[in-house]
């Protein structure tokens, strides 16, 4: 078992050289948390960056909201200096608008724009938008030329293997390269299995071969030891993870969670409920933090009864204070 303060003390050591670079731009190491709606906002994003995870990139942000209501879309952009290289993700299927919604992103100088070809929420491929795009591979790459061709910083994308059986991946990172995107990532999962199923690697690996830009592979990477046998298997630059970072960002500092001390889990669950009241205020903020608490506590295997008793606390400090009697190796559990 690894030690968590000298894992600690290495992460914030300045790395050697960068581990791959997106067009000009350096990558320090190889995990990066995955955009996640609803859970990578910017008090995770941050926290996730601060242990590891190679760059910070938001949650998707439709172009039409962008385009219409930029002022409210405001937050979902926000980051700190410390956490570039940024990418800002953007979603849509139309190509004024995403132009426009794009170079509207950009004045709020991230490094990337990254554009979403992978969701499949029903509401937004409904309207050929997310995997939606890689159905229609002639009119995604017209979308690409002209993103690439209006922007002045680097564009990614991210996609699928595919819609259902149609698995054109390959095809559409092609296409993306072509079009002068910078780097692609691909959660090896077709539209059809939505998050369930096995995720393909192979796909990932088929990916690397047909381009020559940075391919970030993703999907089912759970535990530390997943990172290395990803790259292994597909080649890949780098990894992104998603649901195994909620309740573990420590994945980013390759520590298990039992390798997490009681005390360091307690203190990042402070840490983060403090960010997130800071970036929502005190209600809000508490109520969105309450999957994550959820997530933080069943990692500790909590009893059931005890995380409910928690959860269901609307009060920043009795919820805290709970927590703080419950958490196993507290003080105060004892
Ligand atoms: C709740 C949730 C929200 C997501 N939101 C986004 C998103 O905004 N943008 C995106 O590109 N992918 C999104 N994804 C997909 C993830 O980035 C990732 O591709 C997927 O979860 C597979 O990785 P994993 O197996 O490591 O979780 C989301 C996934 C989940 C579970």
């Amino acid at each position: 078992m690894q030690d968590y303060n000298t894992v600690m003390s290495e992460i914030h050591s300045d790395s050697a050289s960068p581990t791959f670079h997106i067009a000009g731009i350096p990558v320090y190491g190889d995990a990066i948390l995955a955009p996640m709606d609803g859970f990578s906002d910017w008090p995770f994003r941050s926290l996730c960056r601060g242990l590891g995870s190679a760059m910070s990139t938001t949650e998707f942000i439709k172009s039409e909201f962008l385009v219409r209501a930029f002022k409210r879309m405001e937050p979902r952009m926000r980051f700190d200096e410390t956490e570039r290289p940024v990418a800002i993700q953007i979603y849509g299927e139309d190509a004024d608008e995403i132009v426009s919604a794009a170079l509207l992103v950009q004045t709020k100088r991230p490094d990337i724009i990254d554009l979403n070809m992978g969701c499949p929420a029903k509401s937004v491929v409904h309207y050929g938008a997310g995997v939606g795009l890689m159905r229609t591979p002639v009119k995604a790459a017209r979308i690409l030329r002209r993103l690439t061709a209006a922007l002045e910083i680097p564009l990614t994308v991210k996609m699928r293997i595919g819609w259902d059986d149609c698995r054109t991946c390959v095809l559409l990172a092609r296409i993306a390269e072509e079009a002068g995107a910078a780097a692609v990532a691909v959660h090896a999962r077709t539209k059809e299995q939505g998050y369930g199923g096995e995720a393909d690697w192979d796909a990932i690996a088929a990916v690397k071969a047909a381009v020559s830009i940075p391919v970030i592979g993703n999907g089912d990477v759970k535990t530390p030891a997943d990172i290395e046998r990803m790259k292994v298997h597909t080649g890949c630059e780098a990894v992104m993870i998603g649901r195994a970072a909620v309740g573990n960002p420590w994945i980013f500092a390759r520590l298990d969670r039992p390798e997490v001390p009681p005390d360091a889990v307690r203190e990042m669950v402070h840490r983060h409920l403090e960010r997130s009241m800071q970036f929502y205020g005190p209600q809000k903020g508490l109520m969105i933090f309450r999957k994550h608490a959820m997530q933080y506590m069943k990692l500790s295997c909590m009893p059931r009864y005890r995380r409910v008793q928690i959860i269901q606390q609307s009060e920043p400090e009795k919820f805290l204070a709970l927590l703080d009697e419950a958490f196993p190796g507290s003080p105060e559990s004892k």
